[in-house]
């Protein structure tokens, strides 16, 4: 077939939480060196695949029921999580996790634990770090339960780049925070990829996902049901209505005194 090289590929996976199926035969790609997004709301099983892809569920008592994940060629199903990081894959999990009570610097510490790679990897994993997110050199010796919420989103993505992934799981970095964080946040996501990470972008916010992105994929309640090139599905009326908040034209007419641009996305332009 030729063509770009597949980093992670998803192949019909299916997994839940006991009797709860959240995942029902998803099946999804990233390219080497892609932006890709997954769309959805609330218990779409956004959160789940990610866990389900950095081997994580179990924490959550969830398990893979079926289908495969591979990254690089090599199946990631039946490793250990920290093999999975040893891999190239680096999730930042939902809700900007950090250990409060550990300085900034140790919490970026404890994200190359386990990571391959010798002091001087690990020292330019640091540098890039520090390089993409300054206000975490100048908080080095804090604790990060003192950093704002934004901070803490920024020590959530440098911690997962202190493993020098190949690709970076991110799970919905832009909520709850500021439009300008955000927006700050979306910029520092487009230079990590730029700089040659892979990024899998699990978000609700579908105007900040789809300007990232180059291809995305919608999850309905734990199915795949659109999927394309961002800008194709940022241009159907389907995703226009559902996920970016925007009327169709007659519609629009028909209620001209209304106002009817979404908040999100109206504050995602605000930011820009
Ligand atoms: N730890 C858990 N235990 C039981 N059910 C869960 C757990 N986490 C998520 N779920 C359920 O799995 C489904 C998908 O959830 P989730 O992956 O968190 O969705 P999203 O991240 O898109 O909001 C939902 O029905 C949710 O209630
Ligand atoms: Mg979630």
């Amino acid at each position: 077939m030729g063509g770009t090289a597949l980093a992670l590929e998803v192949a019909d996976l299916s997994a839940g939480y006991g009797p709860v199926r959240a995942l029902r035969r998803v099946s999804l790609e990233v390219p080497e060196g892609a932006v890709v997004t997954v769309l959805g709301g609330n218990g779409a099983g956004k959160s789940t695949l990610l866990r389900a892809i950095s081997r994580t569920l179990t924490f959550h008592g969830g398990a893979v029921v079926s289908g495969t994940v591979s990254f690089g060629g090599r199946a990631l199903g039946g490793l250990a999580p920290d093999r999975v990081v040893a891999a190239g894959v680096s999730q930042v999990p939902e809700g900007r996790q950090v250990f409060a009570r550990m300085t900034v610097e140790d919490n970026l510490r404890a994200g190359a634990l386990g990571a391959r790679g010798d002091r001087a990897t690990k020292a330019a994993a640091m540098k890039r770090v520090h390089e993409l997110f300054p206000v975490l050199a100048d908080r080095a010796h804090q604790r990060a339960g003192l950093l704002s919420g934004g901070e803490q989103q920024m020590l959530a993505v440098g911690r997962a780049l202190m493993a020098s992934p190949k690709l970076l799981l991110l799970d919905e970095p832009s909520l709850g925070l500021a439009p300008l964080m955000a927006a700050r946040i979306a910029d520092t996501i487009r230079e990590i990829n730029a700089q040659g990470t892979a990024v899998l972008l699990v978000e609700q916010n579908a105007a900040l996902a789809l300007r990232l992105a180059s291809r995305a994929y919608v999850l309905e309640v734990g199915e795949v049901t659109l999927s394309g090139p961002a800008a194709e599905l940022a241009a159907s009326d389907e995703v226009r209505r559902r996920y970016l908040g925007v009327v169709d034209e007659e519609a629009a007419a028909d209620a001209a005194s209304a106002t009817t641009t979404h908040p999100v996305l109206s504050r995602w332009e605000e930011a820009r």
